[in-house]
């Protein structure tokens, strides 16, 4: 879904990054800078102010910068990339603590030069302990008065620890700025294939007639990563895979594959039709938690004949903690189209592959007519939504097999959604783009955060004081095969690829 705004020129703003040296700015913000200026999507005029706490100019930011965007590629290649020299010219760093109201007076006197567009995009890639003084602050220096021009704000999630505190930050934030104001931002939802849901459903007639409870037997949503959790020990701990990856980036992926069609594809009227599927999903009660969610951590093992650190081992993780690294939950979505179909969501660190995909079961067919031919049982039809690293649609029938017998195999059409160029354009290329044209559609609107904690506020608290005992599973492997227990029926697997069951 590429909205028509995303073709037109770029729009000139100055982007300020709170955290400029931080992991989040390093790893996602300026790689993604520097891809949208090979794109050509960055206006000439743009300017970007990191804003931290080192003692460095610019001369020394820009050097960091260079070193980072251009890792790994070869000297000549290097000296050829001209847009590494145009994103490099438009960085400049201020010096600044965040506590500090003089060091964002000087923001807003430097902002009032010419050299700088008027219109504003504020990132807090910081901690949220930090997103009150930035606020503030902002506040006391006029930098969130709209009157020169645009100013928007980027938080990324988590967005709060569970109901309340999302709340209270919300609170905080229209303080100091107004809706349409605020960007909270999924990557997800900057990803290609998330974004494709759509599209496949709303643009195709296909599908609709059969994307109900009528023909659809359950849905899986599952993300595994191969890496643990990569010195983020401190923020992990405190998080868990449940608030990590399963109340943002899954549940967003279920309100896709499970939406209505929207009125238009206005922001509000998509972020309108995923609000009413997260209203819609039965709420989890204190007793039925255990049959609805199950965690586990990983622990030591050897993968290719590696030892790999168990999750207690990590740094900053203490001794007994009972984080999640893995958590599977079911859901129901109880409105006409999903009634009872269960919506099996599961994310583990550690385990065999990255890989994310979405996998949708159709029912078998009404009447077994092959029952009395050599098919003995024919497997029913699959939709398989890859996310990355493949990112493709895959649907899964029975076909005959050649010869005079009666025997079926299982084939998959596959509809490849990577071009042979692909453009190497990260989920956050395509997000920060979205913020600077002011393009709220990918992002998150309150109430949609606010269900999603309904959503997983039960389990959390239930977690939070069973702090005795977590089941464990080994590194490497697809995860605790007790999280076999929520399947509501026996034939029900997880699907870990996208190849066909007995040939991966
Ligand atoms: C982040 C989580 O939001 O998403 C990480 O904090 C996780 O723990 C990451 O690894 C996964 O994103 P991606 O794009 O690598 O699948």
């Amino acid at each position: 879904m590429r909205k028509p705004i995303r073709s037109e020129p770029p729009r000139a703003v100055t982007f300020v990054i709170f955290g400029a040296t931080g992991n989040l700015s390093r790893e996602k913000l300026l790689p993604a800078l520097y891809q949208l200026e090979v794109a050509g999507r960055l206006a000439e005029s743009s300017r970007i102010i990191g804003f931290g706490r080192r003692d460095w100019d610019d001369a020394t930011w820009r050097e960091e910068v260079r070193q980072l965007c251009l890792a790994g590629r070869t000297e000549e290649a290097c000296s050829s990339d001209d847009a590494i020299e145009r994103l490099l010219a438009k960085l400049h760093f201020h010096n600044g603590d965040l506590n500090d109201t003089g060091c964002f007076e000087n923001l807003a006197d430097r902002l009032m030069h010419a050299e700088y567009p008027d219109c504003v995009v504020f990132y807090f890639a910081v901690s949220p302990t930090a997103f009150g003084a930035i606020c503030r602050n902002l506040g006391a220096c006029g930098l969130t008065d709209e009157t020169l021009g645009c100013r928007h704000v980027v938080i990324e999630k988590p967005f709060g620890h569970d109901i309340d505190s999302a709340h209270a930050l919300d609170g905080l934030l229209h303080q100091y700025f107004d809706e349409h104001q605020i960007f909270r931002i999924d990557h997800y939802l900057g990803k290609g294939t998330v974004q494709n849901i759509m599209v496949m459903r709303f643009a195709n007639l296909l599908l609709e007639p059969l994307w109900n409870r009528n023909y659809i037997d359950h849905v899986q949503i599952s993300h595994a990563e191969e890496q643990g959790i990569e010195g983020r020990g401190g923020y992990y701990d405190s998080a868990g895979a449940l608030r990590d990856m399963v109340q943002s980036h899954l549940m967003q992926m279920l309100a896709l594959t499970a939406m209505e069609p929207p009125a238009s594809m206005d922001a509000e009227a998509v972020r309108d039709e995923k609000v009413k599927v997260l209203r819609c999903i039965r709420p989890i009660s204190h007793r039925g938690v255990h049959a609805q969610a199950f965690r586990a951590q990983y622990a030591r093992g050897t993968v290719g004949g590696t030892n790999v650190p168990g999750y207690l081992d990590e740094p900053g993780v203490p001794d007994d903690s009972v984080t999640e690294t893995f958590a599977a939950i079911k859901l129901y979505i109880d409105n006409w189209r999903w009634r009872d179909v269960p919506f099996y969501l599961r994310t583990g660190k550690r385990m065999k592959k990255s890989h994310s995909q979405i996998s949708i079961r159709f029912r078998e067919p009404p009447q077994q007519l092959f029952r009395e031919t050599q098919v003995a049982n024919t497997a029913p039809n699959w939709l398989l939504i890859g996310i990355q690293p493949e990112e493709n649609f895959r649907f899964e029938m029975q076909i005959k097999t050649e010869g005079l017998e009666m025997r079926t195999r299982t084939v998959q059409m596959d509809a490849t959604y990577t071009g042979e160029k692909p453009t190497n354009l990260d989920a956050y290329a395509t997000l920060l783009l979205d913020v600077m044209n002011g393009d709220q559609t990918l992002f998150l609107r309150y109430d949609e955060v606010s269900w999603a904690w309904r959503v997983v506020d039960p389990i959390l608290r239930n977690w939070a004081v069973e702090r005795d005992y977590i089941p464990t599973y080994p590194v490497g492997s697809w995860g605790p095969s007790e999280a076999d227990r929520l399947f509501d029926a026996d034939s029900h697997r997880w699907r870990n690829n996208l190849k066909i069951p007995g040939e991966d």
